[in-house]
């Protein structure tokens, strides 16, 4: 579900990721397979505290609908699978479906997308004939409604719709499903200005080759990089590796550039059985954590698309007590039903509305704050916010490579004072990339004057508004 683009605020201290490629935007998937659950105005008090702007939904419970009309956070709800044979059948039952469970709440309850059906070919593969046709009735019955251009219609996919992920580039859809379903599926999506959304947790594949698959490369830790031979692409992440393994199975079936991928849903538990390996409370943060910064910096889209902006939603809102399954399965919230956090996550950069930045959940560009600082990167850690103060951070996520050519640029013709991380002194340790070039790239911003696109380094570094401490070294705000 595409949100509006270029909603960034003239305001001088919104002004992040300057000039270019759009960052994407982050959601939560709100699931309600619990029995204590806080009540829906709790849970819609609760994403406005943490800036959660958008939400995807299973169904169309109408306490929950009333609870976030007015709220100005954006919603998909479903229609679910146990519905989809029906409203393929009969224009007639789409039509009512959407009055009732859409047009009754919209447009006080904002409503941006309707996810028809959910994962149908892994869950529901007897009504796998009928997805496409209901996607088309409600899409017709939006378009009766004149809803048609705020609400967008489409389902999301589970990655096992995938016969092979891997390498990325020989990533083909199976045969069963490739003509017959995902070709007018993507024809539906490119005719309706809608989305292709894909279900990807790089967790399960990493659990079942632990051996294999590295958990820095899982968890968007600086990582050695894996070489796809066959496109000549280099990976440093899993979740990549799944998107374009996607692309590629996409392009496979035509050109359906135009068609944005959301993820609909990723995660990672906080706990596990003991044979779900890399399930716990530290990976799941590391994950989200970078999960989060790296689709809210300009730095979301993968190698095979490297201008894509990748929407996400958070799987999931709350732990769910009454899914079946593996333990995991109860454990991807991050928050408790008792409101929580799980483990320490931020879903806005800056750390969204706590401290009273004015974040009132509408937009994620739209906070006034700088960003948190990549955990998982040259031991930087969080001090206490100072307003009006900003500084200039490498972003983690941008590679080695790509972090030493901006270096290089700082130090050098970019004429940053880079004394002091030569060996010896006061901020050569910690010795790391990350640490060196958030040195580098602050100097050069406050320099700078902390002008506009001057903590940028294509893509390298961000702003953060909260003192980056690393090791003893410690930034300055003004040189
Ligand atoms: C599909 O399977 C489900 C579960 O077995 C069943 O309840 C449903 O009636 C089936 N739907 C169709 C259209 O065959």
């Amino acid at each position: 579900m595409a949100p509006p683009r270029g909603r960034l605020l003239a305001a001088a201290l919104c002004l992040l990721f300057l000039a270019g490629a759009d960052a994407g935007t982050v959601g939560v998937n709100w699931g309600r397979v619990a029995n204590d659950l806080p009540s829906p105005a709790a849970v819609v008090q609760l994403l406005k505290q943490h800036g959660i702007a958008q939400v995807k939904l299973y169904d169309t419970e109408p306490a929950v609908l009333r609870a976030l009309a007015g709220s100005g956070i954006k919603v998909v709800v479903a229609l679910p699978n146990e519905q989809l044979a029906a409203a393929a059948r009969r224009p007639s039952y789409a039509l009512a479906w959407v009055r009732r469970n859409v047009a009754a709440y919209y447009p006080a309850t904002q409503i941006q997308g309707i996810a028809v059906g959910n994962e149908v070919f892994a869950t529901a593969a007897n009504v796998t004939a009928q997805l496409v046709p209901a996607m088309t009735n409600v899409h017709a019955a939006l378009a009766r409604l004149n809803m048609d251009k705020a609400v967008k219609v489409s389902s999301p996919v589970a990655l096992s719709a995938l016969a092979n992920s891997y390498p990325p580039s020989a990533g083909v859809f199976r045969e069963e499903l490739a003509q017959s379903v995902m070709k007018p599926m993507l024809d539906f999506l490119a005719r309706t200005g809608s989305d292709l959304m894909v279900n990807c947790y790089p967790f399960f594949a990493y659990a079942d080759n632990a051996g294999v698959i590295s958990l820095d490369y899982a968890l968007f830790r600086p990582n050695a990089g894996e070489l796809d031979s066959g496109s000549g692409l280099k990976y440093y992440s899993l979740l990549d590796a799944q998107l374009d393994a996607v692309f590629a199975a996409v392009g496979k079936l035509g050109s359906y550039n135009g068609v944005h991928v959301v993820v609909s849903e990723t995660g990672w538990p906080s706990k596990g059985d003991a044979k779900e390996v890399g399930a716990g409370a530290a990976n799941a943060a590391a994950y989200n954590g970078n999960l989060v910064r790296r689709v809210l910096s300009r730095n979301a889209g993968t190698p095979r698309r490297p201008d894509a902006d990748v929407d996400v939603y958070l799987f999931a809102l709350f732990n769910e007590n009454q899914k079946p399954g593996p333990t995991s399965e109860r454990n991807y919230g991050v928050f408790y039903p008792n409101q929580q956090k799980v483990y320490d996550v931020e879903f806005v950069l800056g750390g969204g509305s706590v401290g009273g930045k004015g974040n009132g959940g509408l937009g994620w560009q739209d906070n006034g704050g700088g960003s948190a600082v990549p955990a998982g990167g040259g031991g930087v850690v969080r001090a206490a916010a100072t307003p009006g103060e900003a500084w200039c951070v490498a972003n983690a996520m941008a590679g080695e490579a790509r972090l030493h050519a901006a270096l290089d640029y700082a130090c050098g013709p970019g004429g940053a004072d880079c004394k002091g991380i030569q060996p010896g002194a006061a901020c050569f340790e910690p010795n790391t990339m990350v640490a060196h070039a958030s040195y580098a790239f602050n100097d050069y911003y406050q320099r700078k004057g902390r002008s506009i696109g001057t903590c940028d380094f294509a893509g390298a570094a961000y702003v953060v508004n909260q003192a980056p401490k690393m090791g003893k070294c410690e930034l300055p705000s003004t040189v």
